[in-house]
């Protein structure tokens, strides 16, 4: 039987979490600062798409290897992420109140424990990778750079301080164009969905040409779900997304619909999921990922 996409994604979802939930939360339950546990674990525990912990598994199956060998790589990316989500929240950030459906972390714990929370769950992604006793020490050492080059200020960090700059850049009546926004958005969030894959085919011993393939369709990917967040923040709802939306126009955050219009935007991630579409199909194992590649185009949440 061949599964059309969103059946194909309810059952990766159905096989795959399981195996994140009986894990994420493990690292979290001893330690000498309970009050900071429980901060990391409130914005871990809202939920969330689990998009990249998924995607890293799916990219370990796509090159013949298990779910199980990525496992411990989708935790690390889902801790970076939750980090990302903690500081982006924060007042001197996009100053939010609502995240995965709750209150915002700084919101409940106040600033300084929110940045603490958020400093601890970077920290620890690093901690469960370093310390992953089913995966060679040759092969941890390259998560850990895969994993540093895109959190750090080559990658997630680096693109939201441009995205921070470029607030302030509008907001003095200067612009910048697509293709300063199109760096932001692949180092913004670009470069995690990019690891997500590439560390994948890295705990799956892939081939090297299937981990140039699975790093470039996650960087595509990435690309296609920035685009996707900015067409959402115009279009969706607070209760939809769990998070405020309609917010980027009123910071002066420059966005796809706002250069290239709603379709502009919307052909821009027509075309950056084609493309990962193109790099996904010479792969082994394809199918999933490229469900998931047209899931994430057509996501409503
Ligand atoms: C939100 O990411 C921030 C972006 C990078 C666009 P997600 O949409 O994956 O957020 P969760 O994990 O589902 O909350
Ligand atoms: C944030 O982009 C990307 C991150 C690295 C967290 P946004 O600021 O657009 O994300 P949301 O819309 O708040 O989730
Ligand atoms: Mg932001
Ligand atoms: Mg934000
Ligand atoms: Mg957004």
């Amino acid at each position: 039987m061949k599964l059309n996409s969103s059946d194909q994604v309810r059952s990766d979802l159905e096989r795959l979490l399981p195996l994140f939930d009986a894990a994420y939360l493990k690292p979290f339950e001893s330690g000498e600062a309970p009050g900071l546990a429980e901060a990391m674990c409130y914005s871990l525990r809202a939920g969330g798409k689990r998009v990249r912990p998924v995607l890293c598994m799916l990219a370990a199956e796509c090159v013949g290897g298990s779910a199980e060998d990525a496992l411990v790589c989708g935790l690390a990316l889902e801790y970076i992420h939750t980090y990302s989500l903690v500081h982006d929240d924060l007042p001197a950030m996009d100053d939010d109140d609502l995240r995965r459906g709750q209150p915002t972390n700084h919101k409940v714990y106040g600033e300084g424990q929110a940045i603490l929370a958020g400093d601890g769950l970077l920290t620890e992604a690093f901690q469960v990778l370093a310390s992953a006793s089913s995966l060679s020490a040759d092969c941890r050492v390259e998560l850990v750079s895969i994993l540093a080059e895109a959190a750090g200020w080559r990658g997630m960090v680096g693109g939201q301080s441009l995205d921070l700059a470029g607030e302030i850049l509008t907001r003095s009546g200067e612009s910048y164009g697509l293709d300063h926004l199109q760096l932001i958005h692949r180092l913004k969030t670009g470069a995690l969905l990019r690891a997500s894959l590439e560390m994948g085919a890295v705990a799956a011993g892939a081939d090297p040409g299937s981990r140039k393939a699975l790093r470039a369709a996650g960087a595509a990917m990435g690309l296609a779900f920035q685009i996707q967040d900015d067409l959402l923040d115009e279009t969706s709802t607070d209760e939809q997304m769990g998070k405020r939306v309609n917010k980027d126009q009123g910071r002066g955050k420059i966005t796809y619909p706002m250069l290239l219009g709603m379709d502009g935007a919307r052909l821009a991630l027509t075309e950056a999921t084609e493309q990962a579409i193109t790099l996904l199909k010479p792969l082994p194992h394809p199918e999933a990922l490229i469900a998931w590649a047209h899931f994430m185009a057509e996501r409503t949440s």
